[in-house]
Formats: C-alpha cells, structure tokens, sequence
C-alpha cells in the first residue's frame, strides 16, 4: 500500500499526484490519495510518497502544512517507514522546492528510510510537471518494497 500525501495551494501537484496514482495502480499498486494528510489517518508500514508544491517563502502549502506540524512534533520514530518525495517548484526562487526538502528533513530525522533522490520540477522546465513525474516514476517503481 502506498500512501500519496498532497500538499497543493493550486491545484498543479494535486494533477500530478492524480497521475501518478492512476501510472501506480495500473502497474498494480494500492494507493490511498491523502489531499488534507493526518498523522492519525496514515500508517508507517506502508510506503510514503509526498508530492508537493513550495509557496510563500519556501513554505509548504496550506494543506499539508498541519501535517508537518504534526509530525515535527510526534515523538515516535518511524524506522518501518520508506519514503520518496516529488516537489514542484520555480527556480526563480531562492527557496527553490523547499517544501519538500523540509519535510525530506522531518521524515529524516525520525529515521524513515528515503528510497531514492527526491524529485524535484521546476516550473521553468519545457515539460509539464506531470510528465516529469511520470518519466521519473520507473525509478521509483524499482526501489518500492
Ligand atoms: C506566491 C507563490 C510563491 C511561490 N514560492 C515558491 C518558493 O518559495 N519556492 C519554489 O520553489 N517555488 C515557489 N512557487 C512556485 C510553485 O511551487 C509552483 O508554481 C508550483 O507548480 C505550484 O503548484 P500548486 O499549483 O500545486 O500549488 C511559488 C508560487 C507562487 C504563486
């Protein structure tokens, strides 16, 4: 089972998460979407993967922010946990993608495993976002448990 944790402010990693469940599914996966995630609601047997968008000033989206809020302070470790983690972003940024590099972090130092180099789109990219994630996917897919 993997859970997809959304952080979206409008809407662009929302259709790349929407993607990327529908590549997950068809190449046999279980998926669980999670657009307002929860600690409570998720479990760290299952496989992790965050996609997210950067806004403010390297902030994460209103959505997700709780989220981290909430995991920055729990106290368990989550050593059965494996993670990736896609984050969109704008180069024209200094705080380019640091969204997802915070909670990279988070995930980090509660001891989760990271299954590979997180993703990260820049929207000055030619390609879409979605199809970035998508070429990136066969990665991923090699290193799930
Ligand atoms: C007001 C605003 C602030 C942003 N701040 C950042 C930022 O600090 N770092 C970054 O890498 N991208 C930043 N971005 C770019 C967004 O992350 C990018 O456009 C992303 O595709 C938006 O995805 P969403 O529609 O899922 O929210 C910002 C965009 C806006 C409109």
């Amino acid at each position: 089972m993997i859970d997809i944790l959304v952080g979206s402010q409008m809407g662009a990693a929302e259709y790349v998460a929407e993607q990327v469940a529908e590549t997950l599914v068809q190449a046999g996966y279980e998926i669980n979407i999670h657009l307002k995630p929860e600690l409570d609601h998720l479990n760290p047997t299952n496989v992790w993967l965050v996609i997210t968008s950067t806004y403010g000033a390297g902030d994460l989206p209103d959505n997700i922010q709780p989220f981290a809020d909430q995991l920055a302070q729990d106290r368990r470790d989550l050593t059965t946990l494996s993670y990736a983690v896609i984050t969109l972003g704008d180069s024209g940024y200094d705080t380019f993608c640091e969204a997802g590099r915070k909670l990279n972090r988070i995930l980090a130092g509660k001891a989760a495993k990271l299954l590979l180099a997180p993703l990260e789109i820049d929207a000055q990219q030619a390609d879409l976002p979605e199809d970035i994630a998508l070429a990136w996917l066969p990665e991923l897919i090699k290193v799930l448990p």
